[in-house]
């Protein structure tokens, strides 16, 4: 297997960006083939922090970069994510990061449209990232997009703005909005064209020749298996696939091609927006996870939710996903907690469940059933050998391995790149 699919297997935030960039060392390129810019991925590299939304966290050490077509594509942004980490010393060019063609774009009127949905939803709402990612994706299954190969085309584009002005006109007109500014969306476009086209590429292309050549390829997946509009606690999710299957379809490259699936799962659980969490814990051990951890979200702001490892929704995740070993991120977080409870069943109603049924109420209403496991008081931050990592430590690890039913293949013990724990190398398996 010559190729790493790298996936979140909770709720995002498992700390993807850490892992990616630490494999990047050893890949040629570097593919993101789902979500759009409400990913935020954090990179520690000495005294720099990076924090990539869009963009691919190869480009880092400057691995080439592609971004597939199965991601929505905010040109603005992009635009403005390029020159942030130009200031950070980074060099972007059309030489080292690639855009498909036939993505989709998100465009101010998905923006606004997220947020008019979730003001009106009130307690009800998703807690959306607000950038117009849900919109974007139904506009690209409506077949009402505007896409990244429409931007060499902006003569030719008035059958499609009278599709997509039409649909969002109405939208709109619901929500005491004025309609779309036509004349000022095309000379919008026309000035970000400029921007985009160079980096727009069949990136297919791109990938089957790499492929040709037996070059490396990581695919960096954004979010988590349980924000899959499929897999995830429907319907608070995001507006994609987040599995690691999508990797084929988002980039171009068949599916033999996903290799490893090494899916990042985080000591806790984390989660940011609404929606069911059973092992959520609001009260002093939520506040520590949440100190401890950092837990702030990279796009948002927002506090994240904090709680327990939740072996049954991991179990899930790496079945549906197929992963084929994990990456444990944060694990120095619960240095010094004297008792671990670890989710390994849920009792709803009278019934006992060993996995989580779809249905919302279903969900919002899973009482964890825990087993506990004494704690650790050594440290293991910034640990980089599994011999360096206290007994009870390696014991947590080892019963997560047999709950969900997946090895492990990498610890990560800090924010810090090489603060990693190789165990099984996915590049090599
Ligand atoms: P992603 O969205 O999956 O890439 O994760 P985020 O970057 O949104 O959130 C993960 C956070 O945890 C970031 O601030 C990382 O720098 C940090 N992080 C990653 N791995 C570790 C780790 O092993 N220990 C600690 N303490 N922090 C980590
Ligand atoms: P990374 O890649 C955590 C969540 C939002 C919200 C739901 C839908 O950094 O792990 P959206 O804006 O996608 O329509 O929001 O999904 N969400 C994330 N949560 N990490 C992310 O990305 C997320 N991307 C979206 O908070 O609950
Ligand atoms: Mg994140």
């Amino acid at each position: 297997m010559a190729n790493v699919t790298v996936i979140g297997a909770q709720w995002g935030d498992e700390g993807k960006g850490k892992i990616v960039d630490w494999l990047a060392s050893r890949a040629d390129v570097v593919v993101r083939f789902q979500g759009g810019h409400n990913a935020g991925h954090t990179l520690v590299v000495g005294d720099q922090t990076y924090k990539l939304s869009l963009l691919p966290s190869g480009i880092v050490r400057g691995t080439l970069s592609v971004i597939g077509n199965g991601v929505v594509l905010d040109p603005w942004h992009f635009r403005d994510e390029v020159a942030k980490l130009a200031g950070q010393g980074i060099t972007i060019t059309p030489d080292n990061l690639h855009i498909a063609e036939n993505a989709p774009l998100i465009l101010p009127f998905h923006r606004d449209l997220d947020g008019l949905r979730e003001a009106a939803a009130g307690a009800g709402k998703i807690g959306t990232t607000g950038r117009g990612i849900g919109p974007a994706y139904e506009d690209k299954v409506g077949r009402r997009a505007i896409r990244v190969c429409d931007l060499a085309h902006l003569d030719d584009l008035d059958a499609q703005l009278d599709r997509i002005c039409a649909h969002h006109d109405a939208l709109r007109a619901g929500f005491n909005q004025p309609p779309i500014d036509r004349q000022r969306l095309l000379n919008d476009l026309a000035e970000i064209a400029e921007v985009i086209l160079p980096y727009a590429k069949p990136v297919w292309v791109t990938l089957n020749q790499a492929k040709k050549r037996g070059d490396r390829v990581l695919f960096e997946g954004a979010q988590g298996v349980l924000l899959d509009v499929d897999h995830g606690t429907y319907p608070f999710v995001t507006s994609s696939n987040t599995i690691a299957g999508t990797a084929s379809g988002g980039s171009g490259l068949g599916p033999s091609s996903v290799g490893f699936v090494l899916g990042i799962v985080k000591a806790y659980t984390t989660r940011v927006g609404s929606g069911p969490f059973p092992t959520e814990q609001e009260n002093d051990v939520g506040q520590r996870l949440g100190e401890r951890g950092h837990e702030f979200g990279t796009v948002t702001g927002r506090k994240r939710r904090c709680g327990w490892f939740d072996a049954v929704l991991v179990r899930q995740s790496a079945a549906v996903s197929g992963i084929t070993g994990i990456a444990l991120t944060k694990l120095d977080v619960l240095d010094g907690f004297e008792t671990l409870k670890i989710c390994t069943g849920y009792r709803i109603g009278d019934k006992v469940y060993d996995y989580l049924p779809p249905h919302a109420a279903d969900q919002a209403r899973a009482e964890p059933i825990y087993e506990e496991m004494p704690g650790w008081q050594e440290t293991t931050a910034g640990a980089r050998s599994w011999a360096d990592l206290p007994a009870q430590a390696i014991k947590y690890v080892r019963r997560i391995e047999e709950l969900i039913q997946c090895p492990v293949a990498l610890v990560s013990t800090s924010p810090e790149r090489e603060d990693t724990i190789l165990v099984r190398d996915p590049f090599s398996d």
